[in-house]
């Protein structure tokens, strides 16, 4: 009975494992081409276009920015592959842009550079030109200027009536003309290094009255009054001859630019400067216009009615000569309709040195 039972069992377990067997069977028949099928697709459709998009990339991303990436479907890949081309597309289209910028910027650069280069040539030639021209003018309008003198000193016989003042306007013409190539000297001279200075220790006070004296018939012929107020005077280390040309220009603008009135010259010492300051009660100048005048041709358009017309230099040239010479030149005060004073300073002789002796011959 016993046996009949262990064969029934016996029976039972081979029925069972025939039949996993039978399903692994069926399984592995079944589930493999599958799973082989699912890995072809997968291969073909995913796998192998990705590795194309990771090669082709990096081709993109070593400068390459011709490349594309192939478009084969229309599906997520595909649509991907398009992202890719069109991010491609407008990288290389920046770059152009940028590239394009970049290389006009070096252009215009260098055709800057080229014009700039011919302007400091032109410039250079101007410069020659003017100090030449004036070199060669002032020879001839020195000698007409003493033919004038001349004539009127009656040198050559008495002087017609009817000629009286057709002489006059040459005479005052040539005036102008000797004053502005002067001034174009000046300029010329400043402007290219060539400026030459002889210090000298001197006595402003002479200086002044000298320059007052010299403009007095000027300003009397206005009618306006031209004072020196005297002063503790003090050596100044200076060229006489440019300090001169400056105290010339400041009274002659005072003379031209006022109509009633007085000019004061005054001066006075502070620490190791003397201080000249040139007053008038003329024209003013407005807050506006008072930087503009120091720059070269600069003029007042409303102070030139009915003036004599100069060259718009002399406050150049004035400030020039004064900072060369170790001062500073300034509109002290100006007031439309009420006058103005000019000021500028100029170095005293230091006290322990000896004085009045030729100091130095210098270029500046
Ligand atoms: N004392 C002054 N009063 C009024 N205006 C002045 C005076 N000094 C100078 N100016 C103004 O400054 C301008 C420039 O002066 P300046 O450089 O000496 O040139 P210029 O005397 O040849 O005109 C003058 O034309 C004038 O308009
Ligand atoms: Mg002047």
């Amino acid at each position: 009975d016993s046996v009949i039972q262990n064969l029934t069992v016996n029976h039972g377990v081979n029925l069972i494992l025939l039949a996993i067997i039978r399903l692994m069977l069926v399984t592995i028949l079944t589930v493999l081409p599958a799973f082989l099928i699912i890995w072809l697709v997968s291969n073909k459709y995913i796998v192998k276009p990705i590795n194309s998009f990771i090669q082709i990339t990096r081709v993109i991303s070593m400068g390459n920015l011709g490349q594309r990436v192939p478009v084969l479907t229309t599906d997520e890949l595909g649509q991907l592959a398009q992202n890719i081309n069109t991010l491609v597309q407008n990288s290389a289209t920046a770059f152009q842009n940028m590239a394009n910028y970049l290389r006009d910027e070096k252009l215009k650069e260098r055709e800057l550079a080229v014009a700039n280069e011919k302007l400091q040539q032109l410039d250079k030639l101007k410069d020659e030109f003017v100090s030449i021209a004036s070199h060669e003018l002032r020879t001839p309008m020195t000698a007409i200027k003493g033919l004038i003198s001349m004539i009127f000193e009656g040198d050559f016989g008495p002087i017609n009536k009817q000629i009286q003042d057709p002489l006059n306007d040459i005479a005052t013409s040539t005036e102008r003309l000797i004053e502005l190539i002067n001034d174009m000297l000046d300029v010329s001279r400043i402007e290219a290094g060539r400026l030459r200075l002889t210090f000298e220790d001197v006595s402003l006070n002479s200086i002044i009255l000298e320059m007052v004296k010299l403009l007095q018939p000027l300003a009397r012929q206005k009618g306006i009054e031209l004072k020196a107020e005297p002063f503790d005077d003090r050596k100044v280390r200076t060229d006489p001859g440019k300090a001169r040309e400056v105290l010339n220009n400041l009274i002659g603008n005072s003379i031209k630019f006022t109509d009633k009135g007085e000019i004061m010259v005054k001066a006075g010492q502070r620490e190791n400067l003397m201080y000249v300051f040139v007053s008038d009660t003329g024209l003013g100048i407005s807050k506006e216009n008072q930087q503009k005048l120091f720059n070269k041709f600069s003029q007042v358009s409303d102070n030139q009615l009915g003036r004599p017309r100069g060259t718009g230099l002399g406050l150049y040239i004035s400030r020039e000569f004064a900072r060369k010479m170790g001062g500073e030149l300034w509109i002290e005060r100006s007031e439309p309709g009420k006058g103005t004073t000019f000021a500028f300073t100029l170095p005293l002789t230091p006290l322990n040195q000896p004085s009045n002796m030729l100091l130095s011959n210098s270029y500046v």
